[in-house]
């Protein structure tokens, strides 16, 4: 049998078909555009979604038998904010991950009613992307918008509605919304009624491994589907890319340099960061997981590359960098403000520390380093908890180049294991497509079978002490400009 799975990216959607065993079959990828209205601002049309991954569905099944396909599931770009009326239209575009608009709302939440009483009722608290700072925001500037509400849904739930007509969503991807008890794994009654949300307005919970229907029978005729593909509920990309790369159970990490850059720490008991710092939520496995997110990564590199230097050539550029760990030039990763650790919206993208005999490799150089150490902020965090880390997966457009895996083990001094398929959340998505139909007793068989280490990368004693003097360097630029942002918007 067939499993479908779907990476609902923000710059494309991703679709893999897996055999049982595990073999990827076939892989495709369509666009969609991202629209930026305002500085700071992110936005995508669901309809774009949907009709993106149908076509992706006709086309990854080309030259197979549908008939095959046993089950779909996601992972979707999790905290985006998707409103449907009464006839299921959606209200408006929906307001993405990275998307800065809610600092006032943000502030009331996390100031107002107050960081340890988000905690208490979340395990976390809010940050501008998350999904309750923008029903906050809708509330308060599309009044009109915010009155039609009738259901309120995640990005990879739409496309679940859509293919099944089931209003769901999973435990790993509710907890990105500021609405979800965490640790008790149940929508918070505090938290809607402090964003006004009236608990019908939201999504029935699964776990991510769990079937919440089967495609509706329409839809699977004119795929070439059998009349019984079960869907279930998948996660949020980060949690199904932890699957895809085996990180499930006790302390297992995973690195993701996709357009966002996160690492990710999987737990088989519930805990939080007790400065919130990391994010505290339920994983795809039916465990816990905790996570530092950094809104710009492998963005960084593309919007260098393409926008700045002109190439697409990335790999070229890279094969100029030589000398690892000695250069004067840092950047600060965030172009769309950040989120872990330091919970800014007004922060920016900033090189530092040009001369005269600074190259166009220098700049590039930076830029890769400068997301290297941007995660190792969080890192230093889950260190801070007592969390030992000797070794993680990668995942990610990112984590195909050679170098910038060099640059995180060595700026990290972790080991970096690369596994045979770089496409995490797709893959997890499959994967829990395969758990929720029987083909895997749980996501942990499923990830024992199916994931492979393939190669590792290893730090470098000099070079991650070379790293460590720049990294110290590194972390006193944010709090230096800090100031500086909000006046020169
Ligand atoms: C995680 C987060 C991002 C998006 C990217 O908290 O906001 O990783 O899920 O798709």
């Amino acid at each position: 049998m067939y499993y479908i799975g779907v990476d609902l990216g923000t710059s494309a959607v991703k679709l893999l078909l897996m055999e049982g065993s595990g073999r990827i079959a076939n892989v495709v990828s369509r666009e969609y555009p991202l629209y930026f209205p305002h500085p700071g601002w992110s936005e995508q049309n669901p309809g774009d979604w949907y009709e993106q991954t149908i076509a992706g569905i006709r086309e990854l099944l080309t030259g197979f038998d549908g008939t095959q396909v046993a089950g779909i599931s996601f992972g979707g770009q999790m905290h985006g904010l998707v409103i449907l009326d009464s006839q299921d239209q959606v209200i408006r575009p929906a307001i993405l991950w990275n998307d800065g608009r809610t600092a006032e709302e943000n502030d009331y939440l996390n100031n107002v009613i107050g960081k340890e009483k988000l905690s208490a009722y979340t395990a976390n608290i809010s940050f501008t992307g998350f999904t309750a700072s923008k029903l906050l925001w809708v509330k308060n500037h599309e009044p009109e918008n915010f009155s039609r509400i009738e259901k309120i849904m995640l990005p990879k739930d739409y496309l679940a509605y859509k293919l099944t007509g089931v209003h769901c969503t999973d435990v790993s991807d509710a907890s990105g919304m500021l609405l979800f008890d965490v640790k008790n794994r149940c929508w918070s009654e505090e938290m809607c009624r402090i964003c006004s949300v009236k608990k019908e307005q939201l999504a029935r919970i699964y776990e991510s491994y769990e079937a919440v229907g089967t495609v509706l029978p329409e839809l699977a005729r004119k795929l070439g589907l059998s009349d019984h593909v079960k869907v279930a509920a998948g996660a949020g990309d980060n949690a199904a890319a932890a699957v895809g790369t085996g990180t499930v159970g006790e302390g297992m990490c995973n690195i993701s340099l996709g357009t966002s850059g996160t690492i990710f720490i999987s737990s088989e008991k519930f805990g939080v960061d007790k400065n919130n710092a990391l994010h505290a939520f339920a994983h795809a496995d039916g465990h816990y997981h905790l996570m530092g997110c950094m809104l710009s990564a492998a963005s960084c590199n593309k919007w260098w590359m393409d926008d700045i230097v002109g190439t697409k050539d990335y790999g070229k550029e890279q094969a100029d960098i030589a000398k690892l760990g000695e250069n004067h030039v840092y950047f600060l990763p965030y172009l769309m403000g950040e989120r872990s650790p330091h919970n800014d919206p007004d922060a920016r993208g900033t090189f530092i520390g040009m001369t005269m005999d600074t190259t166009r490799a220098d700049m590039t150089q930076a830029v890769l380093e400068g997301v290297a150490f941007a995660l190792r902020d969080s890192f230093e965090v889950a260190k801070s908890l007592g969390i030992h880390i000797e070794r993680t997966k990668i995942c990610g457009g990112g984590a195909k180049s050679p170098l910038w895996k060099k640059i995180i083990a060595n700026v990290m001094n972790i080991k970096v294991d690369v596994i045979e398929s770089e496409e995490g959340p797709g893959l997890g998505g499959a994967m829990l497509a395969a758990v929720a139909c029987g083909e895997y007793a749980s996501v942990e068989e499923a990830a024992q079978k199916l994931v492979k280490v393939v190669d590792t990368v290893e730090p470098d004693a000099e070079l991650a002490a070379k790293y460590e003097a720049r990294y110290q360097q590194f972390q006193r630029i944010y709090p230096t400009v800090k100031s500086l942002f909000p006046q020169i918007k």
